[in-house]
C-alpha cells in the first residue's frame, strides 16, 4: 500500500506538471463557500512552484453535461489565488491550442489552471484520445485528488498510464493516514458508523466488521438494526426490508469476533425539526408515535467507553439528526471525546465522508482529530475495501 511514487521521487525542475487536484468546492451565487479542499492542495502547488516546475491544474467542477458556463472553473481560480497568496493563469480549455498556449505562457513555477475536464466526454468515459490530448500538456503527472480517486477518468486514472505518475503531498498524506487507519492499525479498532441509510452501506458494513474490533452503529441506521432484533422504533426512520440484511451483518460480526454496539437508549421527539422537545427513552419504551433522533444518555456513555478502549478509531457519519438540535449531542458529545483521547495521545482518530466533516466541524474538533478526509464517495469506498483506480495506478 505504501509502495507508491511520490513528489520525493518527481525531478519536476523546468518540467511541465499536470496535477490532478480536487477543486470541486461547495459554491454559492459564483462564490466558493467552503476553501478547506484549496487549501489542503497548497503543499503540493507550492513544492512543484518552489522547485521549478510550471504547475498546470487538471480538474472537475459539478456533474456538467458538456460544455456549461455555470460550472466553470473560473469560478474558482480567485478564491485558489486568494489562498495560495499568488496569481494562477487560466485557461478556457484543458486540451488543444488554447491550452498549449497558456501552458507556454506560463513560466516556470507559475500555476496555471485549465479548464473543468468534464466539458470533454472523453474525461468520464477514460477515452485514450482524450487522455492523449491531455497528456500533450505534460511532462509527468502528480495525482493529489484522493477524493476523485474512485474515479477511473482520462485525469484521475488515464494520465497515469501514460506518463510517469507521482501522489501529491495531500494524496500521500491521506494514504498514509488511511493505512494507519485499517491496514496496519494499533490495536484494538474501532468503527464508529452513522447515517441515515444501512442501504447506502451495506458493503461498508461488511467489510468493516471483518476488519475491525468493534463497531459502533448510530444515526438512523440503528434504528434498522434495532427493529432487526425486534425492538418497537415507532415512527423512526428505517429500512424494515433490510431486517434480514442487518441480522446477517450482525451474524458476520459475532463470526468475525467484532463486537457491535447498537444504542441502548435513544433520545425520542414527535416533530423532525429544530428544537423540538426531546425525550430519552429506554427501548423497551419507545412511544408508537414518537421517532428517534439521537442515540440516548446512556449510549453516548457506551460510546466513550468505546473509544477509551480503543487504539484506532474510524468515523463516518453522525450518530443523530446532528443537523437539527439537540439532537446532535450524541455526534457532538462522542466527537469531542475522540478528539480529547487523540489530544491526550491515546488514540489515533480518522474521520470522513461527507456529513462527517461537517458534524465535526459543528463540534469545533475537526482540527484534534488525527486525520480528517475531505473525500465524501472515495472515503466510503475506502472503507468498503475497494481499489481506488486513482491509487492503484500510482503503486510502482
Ligand atoms: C467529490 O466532490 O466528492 C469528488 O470531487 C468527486 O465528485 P463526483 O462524485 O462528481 O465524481
Ligand atoms: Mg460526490
Amino acid at each position: 500500500m505504501t509502495t507508491f511514487r511520490t513528489l520525493d521521487d518527481a525531478d519536476v525542475k523546468g518540467k511541465r506538471v499536470l496535477v490532478r487536484v480536487d477543486l470541486n468546492v461547495p459554491m454559492e451565487n459564483g462564490k466558493v463557500t467552503d476553501v478547506t479542499r484549496l487549501e489542503r492542495i497548497v503543499p503540493t502547488l507550492t513544492d512543484i512552484a518552489g522547485r521549478g516546475g510550471k504547475v498546470i491544474i487538471l480538474a472537475h467542477f459539478g456533474r456538467p453535461k458538456g460544455v456549461d458556463p455555470a460550472q466553470s472553473l473560473k469560478q474558482v481560480v480567485p478564491s485558489l489565488a486568494h489562498v495560495l497568496k499568488r496569481h494562477v493563469a487560466f485557461a478556457e480549455d484543458c486540451i488543444g491550442e488554447v491550452a498549449k498556449r497558456a501552458v507556454d505562457a506560463i513560466k516556470p513555477g507559475e500555476i496555471l489552471v485549465l479548464e473543468n475536464t468534464r466539458f470533454h466526454k472523453g474525461e468520464e468515459k477514460n477515452d485514450p484520445d482524450f487522455v492523449r490530448a491531455l497528456a500533450e500538456n505534460g511532462d509527468i503527472w502528480v495525482a493529489d485528488a484522493f477524493s476523485a480517486s474512485h474515479r477511473a477518468h482520462a485525469s484521475t486514472e488515464g494520465l497515469g498510464r501514460v506518463l510517469p505518475g507521482y501522489a501529491g503531498r495531500t494524496m500521500q498524506a491521506e494514504l498514509e493516514a488511511l493505512e494507519k487507519a485499517l491496514g496496519k492499525p494499533k490495536r484494538p479498532v474501532v468503527a464508529v458508523v452513522g447515517g441515515a441509510k444501512v442501504s447506502t452501506k451495506i458493503d461498508l458494513l461488511e467489510n468493516l466488521v471483518s476488519k475491525v474490533d468493534a463497531l459502533v452503529i448510530g444515526g438512523g441506521m440503528a434504528n434498522t438494526f434495532l427493529h432487526a432484533q425486534g425492538v418497537k422504533i415507532g415512527k423512526s426512520l428505517a429500512e424494515k426490508d433490510l431486517a434480514e440484511t442487518a441480522r446477517r451483518i450482525m451474524a458476520k460480526a459475532d463470526k468475525a469476533k467484532c463486537a457491535i454496539i447498537l444504542p441502548v437508549d435513544a433520545t425520542v421527539a414527535y416533530h423532525f425539526e429544530n428544537n423540538a422537545p426531546a425525550f430519552a427513552y429506554g427501548l423497551d419504551a419507545i412511544p408508537s408515535d414518537a421517532m428517534i433522533l439521537d442515540v440516548g444518555p446512556q449510549s453516548i456513555e457506551r460510546i466513550h467507553g468505546a473509544i477509551d478502549d480503543a487504539a484506532t478509531l474510524v468515523w463516518n457519519g453522525p450518530l443523530g439528526a446532528f443537523e437539527l438540535h439537540p439532537f446532535d449531542k450524541g455526534t457532538v458529545e462522542a466527537a469531542r471525546h475522540a478528539a480529547k483521547r487523540t489530544r491526550d495521545g491515546k488514540l489515533l482518530s480518522v474521520a470522513g465522508g461527507g456529513d462527517t466533516v461537517a458534524a465535526l466541524n459543528a463540534a469545533k474538533v475537526a482540527d484534534d482529530f488525527t486525520y480528517v478526509s475531505t473525500a465524501g464517495g472515495a472515503f466510503l469506498e475506502w472503507l468498503e475495501g475497494k481499489p481506488l483506480p486513482g491509487v492503484e495506478v500510482l503503486k510502482a
